[in-house]
């Protein structure tokens, strides 16, 4: 028997003037798309912004169902509409941004386990890393240079 140790990485920046000028556009896109959010049960509303490697910003809010399993996060919402709105363009950037109604999330929160797996898929198709930048509603933001960071091991196509 032996372990292996995997090193994985994050930059934190202590708020928005600290990361690059592109990034707090990416915000404010993020956070107002947060507010849009439909998220009556959770009251928890995530907003994503994704910069596409031909400019274009595609956004996406966590979107609840009466059927709870039946809604979808913001990430996956905004992933989904970029691969089909511009299924040749490679995926820079994604900036999540969330908030909770009844009490200010100071945590940075990161892409839950399936938009994790929903965002690998995309990464190893594009054969380039994704970078994710991650926050609450105020206090630090992470930077995650490639999914990878967040899903080390990930299950990938050529597994099949
Ligand atoms: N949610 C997201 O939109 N993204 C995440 O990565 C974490 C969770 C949403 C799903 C649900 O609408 C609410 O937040 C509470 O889980």
């Amino acid at each position: 028997m032996k372990k292996i140790s995997i090193n994985t990485e994050f930059s934190v920046f202590e708020n928005a003037q600290e990361t690059p000028q592109e990034i707090q556009t990416l915000l404010k896109e993020a956070i107002a798309i947060r507010n849009k959010a439909y998220a009556p049960y959770s009251k928890f509303k995530v907003g994503a912004a994704i910069l596409l490697d031909n400019g274009k910003v595609v956004l996406g809010s966590n979107q609840e169902n009466a059927a709870y399993p039946s809604g979808l996060c913001a990430e996956r919402v905004a992933i989904f509409q970029a691969g089909s709105l511009y299924p040749d363009a490679k995926i820079k950037t994604i900036v999540v941004t969330a908030a909770a109604e009844l009490n200010t999330t100071t945590n940075p929160i990161p892409p839950c386990g399936a938009c994790r797996q929903s965002i690998a898929e995309y990464e190893i198709r594009q054969d380039a890393p994704i970078e994710i930048y991650f926050t609450g509603e105020i206090g630090d933001i992470y930077k995650s240079d490639s999914l990878k960071n967040l899903l080390p091991l990930l299950f990938n196509k050529n597994m099949l």
